[in-house]
């Protein structure tokens, strides 16, 4: 019998022996004896484990353990975000290659789902290497949103980042740019605009002038954004500096409040940092109410001071679409939480 239960201080050195264990490729099993020997030293790398009441309980996460008969099989953790009091962070989960694939990782997520809603996150964000094809399967079982795919220089692999919203009914989406003439079809039939304004993007991503992200559910776009590659806003650029923008977050609307605008502004946040932004950032018009919850809830921080002028489609009561000026709120969003931790 395998039980789920909060971090005891007498795991650890069993936490460290579980971390010691091959995680790269496929890494499941069973000679592997259930018993672990307990490790005095702490493992290198990621703080998390070395001081997990320093770096996770006390910094307002939480930690949660499987045990079978007494033998810990399983861990995994779940930090604040630095900066963005709404988003939960999943790091260190990892199950005993000898019990894999019995449901152990699923109440792991469970117990961790839980503790976060508990904490008041109503997102969720992880990173896990491409070449941890068991992690990758098992994210996307659980109906996880794939936001982006991150190279680092040093690495052999690729980054991927996962989203979860825990408002009700998420819809898992995978984010990535529009690479093709079918995927601008596949756009144009998601969201119609019936003036090739998909195809107009597209075209300026392969300028270079911008990333076209779509959101994908089974086959079907729900939703994009575009991200500039430097704000296109004068004020800003001479106030904050030539930072990447977001522009034009639109989700279909029988997916939205599910997740989607999350996960394409968090794919829009890897693309800038993939650029080297330190920042990036949005305007929002006055009455945007459901992306002024989202960027609040995610912990993006209001400029004060800054006042672009953007244009806006407005539909008249005819329903005649007009071009109107804006004056906007701005909003920008530190890079350096979502670094490697
Ligand atoms: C990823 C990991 C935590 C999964 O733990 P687990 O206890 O085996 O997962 P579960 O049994 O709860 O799997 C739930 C579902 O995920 C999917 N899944 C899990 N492992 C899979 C694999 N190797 N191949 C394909 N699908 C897989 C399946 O759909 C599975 O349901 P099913 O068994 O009914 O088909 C485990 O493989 C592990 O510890 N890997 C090494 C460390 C690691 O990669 N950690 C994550 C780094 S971020």
């Amino acid at each position: 019998m395998i039980a789920v239960r909060p971090y005891e201080p007498d795991d650890l050195p069993f936490l460290w022996a579980l971390a010691h264990l091959p995680d790269a490729g496929v890494t499941e099993d069973p000679t592997v004896p259930v018993p672990l020997r307990a490790r005095r030293a702490a493992p290198s790398g990621p703080a998390d484990l070395v001081d997990p009441e320093g770096t996770v309980l006390r910094a307002g996460g939480d930690l949660v353990v499987a045990v079978q008969d007494g033998h810990v099989v399983g861990v995994g953790g779940l930090r604040p975000v630095r900066g963005r009091p709404r988003l939960g962070r999943l790091v260190r989960l990892r199950v005993h290659p000898a019990v894999r694939r019995r449901g152990v990782g699923r109440s792991l997520m469970t117990a961790l789902e839980e503790a976060a809603r508990r904490h008041g996150f109503t997102d969720l964000l992880l990173d896990v290497g491409d070449h941890q094809p068991e992690a990758l399967a098992f994210y996307r079982a659980l109906d996880w949103s794939e936001t982006w795919r991150e190279a680092g220089q040093e690495w052999h692999w690729q980054t991927v980042w996962f989203h979860r919203s825990l408002e009700r009914d998420h819809l898992p989406v995978e984010v990535r740019p529009c690479s093709s003439a079918a995927d601008v079809a596949a756009a144009e039939h998601g969201l119609p605009t019936g003036r090739g304004d998909h195809r107009a993007r597209f075209e300026r991503q392969q300028a270079g002038e911008a990333t076209y992200l779509l959101a994908w559910d089974r086959g079907q776009v729900v939703g994009h954004v575009v991200l500039e590659s430097v704000s296109v806003f004068p004020e800003v650029r001479a106030g904050v500096g030539a930072h990447p923008e977001v522009h034009l977050l639109n989700v279909v609307e029988r997916a939205r409040r599910r997740g989607v605008a999350t996960a394409l502004l968090g794919a829009a946040a890897g693309v800038a940092q993939e650029q080297g932004a330190a920042l990036v950032g949005l305007a929002l018009v006055p009455d945007d109410d459901a992306a002024l919850a989202i960027v609040q809830r995610l912990g993006w921080a209001f400029r004060p001071g800054l006042a672009p002028v953007d244009e806006v489609r407005r539909r008249d009561p005819r329903g005649v679409e007009h071009l109107a000026r804006e004056t906007c709120t701005y909003w920008t969003m530190d890079l350096a939480g979502r670094r490697r931790g």
